[in-house]
């Protein structure tokens, strides 16, 4: 894996989808659950043994239980402050953990960590590359690991720091208009995108691995 930007992690981003492009299967409770394989699985706890640091929106938290190993810094990001906390996410290694959250949000069960109360961007967004140079300068991240969702990968795309991007296709078809794929926010400006160059691709059975770096990185 490259070398981290000066100032910033490197960031690589984990998602799996299915044929179809979505990355949940609907139900009252979404999550990503039941879409890749035991193959899929192994990747992403392989993708967390290499990072020094992983990062999720907030949204993702509230979707289910988030198992990270010990060791990594394990950081969130969330401008309503409404976060579960009685996710293993938070009681699993308190120590790494690190919130990021917009100055003046009030949750009292947040006290007891370490978080970044930074002052927002309009529309109440944090910006992004002050969460990665905090991440960076303060905590010593270097391979910074995004596992999503969806809105949390557009901000850093529309800021250009997501630096790779592993993408498991899983042989499923669920359909569903609404149901989030792996970068959702506002979308980039008419007719903009940012070009990848495949790195690996590689099978097992019916499902496919990818990985792509942004050109130039
Ligand atoms: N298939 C996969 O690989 C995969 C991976 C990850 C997630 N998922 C699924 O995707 C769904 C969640 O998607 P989502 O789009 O809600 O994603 P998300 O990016 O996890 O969460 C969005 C939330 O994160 C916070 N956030 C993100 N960027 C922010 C910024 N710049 N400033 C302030 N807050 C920011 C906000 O939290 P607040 O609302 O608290 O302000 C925002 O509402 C879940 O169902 C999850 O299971 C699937």
């Amino acid at each position: 894996m490259p070398e981290a930007p000066t100032g910033r992690p490197y960031v690589f981003v984990n998602m799996v989808s299915t044929l179809d492009g979505k990355t949940t299967l609907g139900g009252d409770h979404p999550s990503a659950s039941g879409i890749g394989s035991e193959t899929d699985q192994k990747l992403m706890h392989r993708l967390q043994e290499i990072a020094d640091g992983i990062l999720i929106g907030a949204g993702t938290l509230r979707a289910g239980n988030i198992i990270y190993p010990i060791g990594p810094v394990r950081a969130a990001i969330s401008a309503s402050c409404d976060l579960p906390l009685e996710n293993r996410f938070f009681r699993d290694d308190p120590e790494r953990l690190r919130i990021f959250t917009v100055r003046g949000c009030d949750n009292l069960g947040l006290n007891r960590f370490c978080v970044y109360d930074l002052a927002p961007l309009p529309q109440n967004r944090l910006d992004v590359l002050q969460v990665l140079a905090i991440l960076r300068e303060r905590e010593g991240v270097r391979r910074l690991l995004v596992e999503g969702g969806a809105r949390l990968n557009f901000e850093l795309l529309s800021r250009d720091v997501l630096d790779e991007i592993f993408l498991t296709v899983a042989p499923k078809l669920t359909g569903g208009q609404d149901r989030p794929t792996v970068i959702g926010g506002a979308g980039l400006d008419a007719g903009a995108f940012r070009r990848m160059r495949l790195i690996s691709i590689y099978r097992h059975g019916s499902e496919i691995y990818m990985r792509y770096r942004r050109n130039g990185r």
